[in-house]
């Protein structure tokens, strides 16, 4: 018998069905995205302590992409208080496996995202995103999202021979 394929399902995400995966994904999302950054175990510690937290929290949504029953993506937004902003959504993580990508699944966890934020009363999203990750940029451009403010780094350590490395 010919299989059925189930399509691609957006689901809350639970501690018990998603995290070991989920965690997995934080290795190329923060080594990526953080130079010179490793994940190590102590990090994921950390992680998980934070997503279970963020499960309790009625102003953190969490959502992952299921495609033929294995976890393909995850986002994690957040609505958060600022100085200047009452309501602001944020995003917090979002991430698709290498195998599935280019399919939509970015644009459509991140609309999940932005939808819940604008029904918890978010008139604005915003996001960090690394300068030279070209497929998260195109992907929030192509989203809507803007460029509003440039974060500027600068290495300050000194080499051995006294020059700035
Ligand atoms: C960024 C990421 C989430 C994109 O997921 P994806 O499912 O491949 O994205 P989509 O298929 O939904 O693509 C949506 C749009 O993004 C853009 N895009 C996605 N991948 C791209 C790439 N490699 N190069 C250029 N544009 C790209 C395109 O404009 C695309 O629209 P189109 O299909 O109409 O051309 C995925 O590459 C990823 O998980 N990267 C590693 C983790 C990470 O860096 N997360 C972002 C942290 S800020």
């Amino acid at each position: 018998m010919a299989s059925v394929e189930k399509p691609p399902t957006v689901k809350a995400f639970s501690w018990r069905d998603h995290g070991a995966r989920v965690l997995q994904f934080q290795y190329e999302v923060y080594e990526r995205n953080f130079a010179g950054f490793r994940v190590t175990p102590a990090f994921l510690n950390d992680y998980e302590r934070q997503l279970r937290q963020a499960l309790r929290n009625p102003f953190e949504g969490l959502w992952v992409l299921e495609e033929e029953g294995v976890v393909v993506g995850f986002v994690w937004a957040a609505v958060m208080t600022t100085l200047v902003d009452e309501r602001l959504g944020y995003i917090k993580n979002l991430y698709v496996a290498p195998h599935v990508r280019g399919r939509g699944y970015g644009r459509r966890l991140l609309a999940t995202a932005e939808d819940w934020m604008r029904a918890l009363g978010c008139p604005r999203a915003a996001l960090d995103v690394t300068a030279d990750n070209a497929a998260a940029l195109a992907l929030y451009a192509g989203a809507g999202f803007t460029i509003v403010r440039h974060r500027m780094e600068k290495d300050l350590r000194i080499s051995e021979e006294g020059n700035r490395l």
